[in-house]
């Protein structure tokens, strides 16, 4: 088992390895205390794994509950959410206890907004079990539901006790949601490690490699190197003041393409999108080297994520004017220059929607030439 030290306002520690749903009962005592423990889960993952973590949390000595609410984006919202705080206190659990959150992204974020916000915040232990809980969203505090105008519009910065990530739940993924995860693996490596880049060149993270031999240690290795990244970033700037958007490189177009899709396209593939429309952008301005892009878009490709959109400007911009990252009539985008070089520019919403125009017209004059 690796454990990864996470120095946030209440700082925490992630553990990475193999059968640890087996022992997470007794790492969430250590982390977090309490009496009870309040299992949130989804109807994909909570028949796969709750049995394993209620039994687990019960030999720590915990009296258990588990809230299981209908999986999919479209669940995250304020009414699911209402069940699970009236779930919380229909079980009696009080300041003293702790929220489990069993899953994916959609989990992760949802019952981390249900532990922020019950009796004022009570404790949270983050149990991640797709790849892009585990690499991005079960680390760094956020949390949050959808509104009906916009992806995790409304939310709260509520640090986890602990983070329990077991590598062998990526076995039960199908190679569509593992490929979900490589999105964000890949945008780490350009922001912050060219090496890793590099690495993943060489050897894709994919389903296959998962499956292969010796593939669960090399994801537990990827997935380390990831936490290790995010944990970097997000400790200099817990509340995403400055330097932590850099992890929303990709995101601003990309969460256009997610919510012009009806989020029917995974967060990933949406992140590859508009990690390579922003790429195409920048070099078209002169700010990127070129070659960035054709080695950005044959790793995406080679981990069976998008890189192309079909949706017109005008949709996109759109969409885009309800990303959470807009202040008023500017919008922070990350701009990349090189592996490892990338910025953060303050832009017009008119300067943006440019942007995005600039951005398709190199992607469909490249269609055009094929
Ligand atoms: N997923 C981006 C962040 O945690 O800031």
């Amino acid at each position: 088992m690796r454990i990864i030290d996470v120095p946030a306002s209440t700082p925490y520690q992630v553990h990475l390895g193999t059968r640890l749903l087996e022992q997470a009962g007794q790492l969430v005592r250590t982390a977090a205390g309490g009496t009870k423990a309040a299992l949130i889960t989804d109807s994909n993952v909570g028949p796969l794994y709750a049995p394993i973590v209620e039994r687990s949390l019960k030999e720590a000595g915990y009296e258990t509950c588990t809230f299981t609410f209908a999986a999919g984006e479209e669940h995250k919202r304020a009414d699911t959410l209402v069940d699970a705080l009236e779930f919380l206190a229909a079980h009696e659990l009080d300041r003293g206890d702790v929220v489990v959150a069993l899953g994916g992204g959609v989990t992760g974020d949802m019952g981390g907004l249900a532990a922020a916000l019950y009796m004022r915040g009570i404790a949270l232990a983050q149990m991640p079990t797709s790849l892009l809980a585990m690499v991005d969203s079960s680390v760094g505090g956020k949390t949050a539901i959808d509104l009906a105008s916009g992806k995790n519009l409304a939310g709260a910065f509520w640090q986890p006790r602990v983070v329990i990530a077991d590598i062998g739940c990526l076995g039960t993924l199908t190679p569509e949601q593992f490929a979900d995860g490589c999105g964000e693996i890949v945008k780490h490596a350009v922001i912050r490690d060219p090496a890793l880049f590099a690495e993943l060149e060489l050897t894709p993270p994919t389903y296959e490699l998962l499956c292969g031999p010796g593939g669960v240690s090399r994801m537990e290795a990827i997935v380390a190197r990831n936490v290790e990244i995010k944990r970097d970033v997000v400790a200099g700037d817990e509340r995403e003041a400055g330097g932590r958007k850099l992890l929303n490189f990709g995101h601003s177009i990309g969460h256009a393409v997610e919510a012009c899709g009806q989020y029917r396209l995974g967060h990933g593939n949406c992140v590859a999108v508009g990690m390579c429309l922003m790429a195409r952008a920048a070099i078209a301005q002169g700010a990127c080297a070129p070659e960035f892009l054709p080695r950005l878009e044959r790793l995406l490709s080679a981990c069976g994520l998008a890189t192309r959109t079909d949706f017109t400007v005008d949709e996109l911009y759109r969409c885009a004017l309800h990303d959470k990252k807009r202040a008023g009539a500017t919008i922070d985008l990350v701009i990349p220059h090189d592996l490892g070089s990338c910025d953060i520019e303050r832009a017009s919403l008119d300067g943006f929607r440019a942007l995005i125009a600039q951005a398709l017209d190199s992607q469909n004059a490249e269609e055009d030439a094929c």
